[in-house]
């Protein structure tokens, strides 16, 4: 079915097999040709190429069924690490393979079969709509309406069962590919996050706070008030030369135990015990943001906020980094600092919660 959309001034659309000259070209020369005569289809005298037309669809959607049955089986019986020739692509994984062929010929399936059946059973007969105000009075919703019930009708969807139900049994299916593709979101964290690299220092075994610029040990006088500075754990009773960037898990380390560290007026601190877990207005939060984990760098020391940048959670770092905006659902995690006989800013224990997103509930 096509719409032919006419200007008022121009002369009417005709229905189908109409409209043939009624208008003379030579008169005007835009003259609406009107729709060429409406020629049926094998399928729409023949019963027997239209109920051969619905097999040839419902196989298209029985094809499209087993593709996500072989996707799913693909996805548990094959190995991860299993690598095969195939031409011209050369050595590729058997596992993406298998998984990129059964899904394209899933979805491919459940589309060649709609545009075949569009194509052989559904009416074809081309009527012209009228153009007309943007907004429809009730006569035209009451016509649409109709006219969709008469589509619905000719389409056989309620009729054709056999293409009804195998089109229904593909679309249940094909989801399930996306399903199982879940599990490759990888492990749950356990307790991984629940501790960070600080977790090493103790009152007999601090830990230094090392600038991230200049990689050397802190003072407190070297934070100015109203400043923000970032800062890593230094040697360690577990790694005597400190975290070297050649660390394996280095990346990993770095990211759960990165400390933002600002100055304030001791007076400014609302909080007695975030004012207790600092050393003279210096506060050590954690970088890492409690929504969905990512780094908090911007600080307006005026009002003493810490906004994420990925969905503007807020934190006010005066009050024990309580949220005061966004989606964020916990403070941020605070490290107890204090200073060495040296001068050096140290830690002595880890974070007083577990840093990262707060997705599973911590009871904090
Ligand atoms: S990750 Fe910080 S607000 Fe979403």
């Amino acid at each position: 079915m096509s719409q032919d959309m006419s200007d008022d001034k121009l002369p009417q659309a005709h229905g189908a097999g109409e409209g043939h000259g009624e208008v003379a070209a030579a008169d005007n020369p835009f003259a609406d040709p009107g729709l060429p005569p409406h020629e049926p289809r094998r399928t729409d005298i023949d019963e027997r190429a239209a109920k051969r037309a619905e097999r040839q669809v419902s196989l298209l959607f029985i094809v499209s069924m087993l593709a996500t049955v072989g996707f799913i089986a693909s996805y548990v019986a094959i190995d991860p690490a299993k690598i095969v020739y195939i031409f011209p692509l050369g050595h590729i994984s058997a596992l993406n393979f298998a998984l990129g062929m059964t899904l394209g010929v899933a979805l491919f399936c459940i589309g060649a079969g709609a545009v075949h059946w569009a194509r052989t059973l559904m009416s074809d007969v081309e009527l012209p709509a009228e153009r007309h105000p943007i907004e429809a009075d009730d006569e035209v919703r009451a016509d649409v309406i109709q006219q969709f019930k008469t589509g619905a009708g000719e389409s056989g969807f309620g009729r054709r069962k056999m293409i009804r139900n195998t089109l229904i049994g593909s679309m249940a299916l094909v989801p399930l590919s996306g399903v199982v593709l879940l599990r490759d979101l990888g492990p749950l964290p356990g307790t991984s996050l629940d501790t960070t690299a600080w977790k090493e220092a103790t009152p007999t075994t601090p830990i230094r706070l090392i600038n991230v610029n200049t990689n050397l040990p802190m003072k407190a006088e070297d934070i100015a008030v109203g400043s923000l500075t970032f800062a890593k754990p230094g040697p360690s009773a577990l790694r005597p030369d400190g975290l070297q960037e050649s660390d394996e898990d280095f990346q990993q380390v770095i990211a759960k135990s990165a400390l933002m560290l600002i100055r304030i007026q001791p007076s400014d601190i609302k909080d007695a015990k975030s004012a207790a877990l600092g050393f003279e207005g210096v506060l050590a939060y954690s970088k890492i943001c409690t929504h969905v984990g990512c780094p908090i760098s911007l600080y307006e020391q005026q009002t003493h906020h810490a906004l994420c940048p990925c969905h503007q959670s807020t934190f006010d770092l005066s009050d024990g980094a309580r949220v005061i905006f966004g989606p964020a659902g916990h403070p941020l995690p605070q490290l107890k600092i204090t200073t060495d006989a040296s001068g050096y800013l140290i830690a002595t224990q880890d974070f007083d919660l577990p840093v990262g997103p707060s997705f599973w509930e911590r009871n904090a």
